[in-house]
């Protein structure tokens, strides 16, 4: 079955308007979490063409690399480390406007600008981080925060 992704121009809302439906679409019929982390990050990497987006899971007390888009990554972050581990310990999303002001940033490329963190949160306890990160300053914004919430809950919908 053809899974062609319908890409479009346009605004930020727009685009998660039309991207948020094909996401739904794309994972419902399978339940295998990591295939549908592999899709999700694909389809967000065709729609906004960040520089990196992808996952990474809670294992063993620390967040390893899961499904992503974009140039090879550190593998493994410690809880309280970098945005990534800080997202962990606070439990909430972080925007980050300009990578160099966040201290101990994990530059897992010097071309990353700014990143977004998405906790996954299930039965109460942090499974797992969403990163995005932009070649680009200021990238991210409240409206992404919503939207990769709600993405994220697509997944993994048990809080
Ligand atoms: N910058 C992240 C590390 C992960 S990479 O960006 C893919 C951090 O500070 O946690």
């Amino acid at each position: 079955m053809a899974h062609d992704l319908n890409v479009i121009n346009g605004g930020k809302r727009e685009q998660y308007e039309s991207l948020f439906p094909q996401l739904n679409e794309l994972i419902a019929y399978e339940s295998d979490i990591i295939a549908n982390m592999g899709n999700l990050a694909a389809a967000l990497k065709q729609q906004f063409n960040w520089f990196w987006i992808g996952f990474y899971l809670v294992k063993d007390s620390e967040l390893v690399l899961g499904p992503f888009q974009g140039p090879v990554a550190c593998t493994r972050i410690l809880f309280g480390k970098g945005v990534c581990g800080t997202s962990w310990e606070r439990r909430e999303t972080i925007i980050v406007d300009d990578v160099n002001n966040f201290p101990g940033h994990i530059a897992c490329s010097s071309l990353s600008k700014s990143e977004i963190v998405v906790p996954i949160i299930q039965n109460d306890i942090v499974i797992g981080v969403l990163d995005v990160d932009s070649e680009y300053l200021n990238t991210f914004d409240e409206e992404d925060s919503v939207w990769l919430n709600k993405i994220v809950k697509l997944i993994f919908p048990n809080e």
